[in-house]
């Protein structure tokens, strides 16, 4: 066996439930139910209905979900300008935050910005941004989240094209040793887990294919056998 799969294996799975398709008027419960069912993260994500067309949720929804798991929060923020809400997300007690490589210019500067705030730096892509400059600054991140689905609207069909950028991403931080972890974002379900994951994927976010189905349980069970048989 090739030592890159042997690599892929050793590397954790990671299951994210992503919120935004849990029932608000529950969410509370709905969180508590999925880490019950052995989520490992919780994905926030922020809209700003102007870097997506469309809104989501914010600080003050972080702050009181923050109180309610022990599961680490992932922030995605969807959003112009997002230096500038850095540190309210992490008072408000984001884990690990994800911003958008199309609107940060200078992604080592930002990158340092979030880690200097102790949290986890991440770096997004959007389905039509070439990597090159996410791959180039790879070194500063903990993680490269990747867009499956044109970000704004959760319950999208995932985009095959996907899977080439998740192998180049991979490859590259592998050859060049690091640790980072890898996170495909949209429209992920049950049968293509284990796409991603051979693609290099170890974080999987899932919204419509968790939230709204009667067993969690069973779909993160499920979904984290896909992510780590190759
Ligand atoms: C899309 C969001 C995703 C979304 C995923 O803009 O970033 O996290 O909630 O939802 P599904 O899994 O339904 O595509
Ligand atoms: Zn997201």
């Amino acid at each position: 066996m090739p030592a890159g799969n042997l690599k892929q294996m050793r590397r954790a799975a990671k299951i994210a439930p992503s919120i935004l398709s849990a029932d608000f008027a529950r969410l509370g419960d709905e969180i508590q139910r999925v880490e019950a069912a052995g989520a490992d993260l919780i994905h926030f994500d922020v809209m700003d209905g102007h870097f997506v067309p469309n809104l989501s949720i914010g600080i003050p929804v972080l702050e009181s979900v923050r109180k309610i798991t022990r599961l680490p929060l992932d922030a995605h923020l969807m959003i112009d300008d997002p230096g500038r809400y850095l540190e309210a997300f992490v008072k408000a007690g984001a884990d690990s935050i994800s911003v958008h490589v199309e609107v940060c210019p200078d992604l080592p500067a930002i990158a340092r910005q979030m880690r200097a705030l102790g949290i986890r730096a991440s770096v997004a892509i959007n389905p039509e941004t070439a990597p090159d400059r996410v791959i180039a600054a790879a070194e500063h991140f903990d993680m490269i989240l990747v867009m499956s689905v044109h970000p704004g609207f959760g319950g999208q069909g995932f985009i095959p094209e996907t899977v080439a950028k998740l192998r180049t991403i991979r490859e590259t931080i592998d050859r060049r040793g690091l640790e980072v972890d890898l996170e495909v974002d949209g429209g992920i379900k049950i049968d293509n887990v284990a796409t991603a994951a051979a693609a290099g994927a170890n974080v999987f976010v899932s919204g419509s294919g968790i939230f709204g189905k009667p067993d969690y349980a069973a779909i993160i069970t499920e979904m984290r056998k896909h992510a780590t048989l190759l």
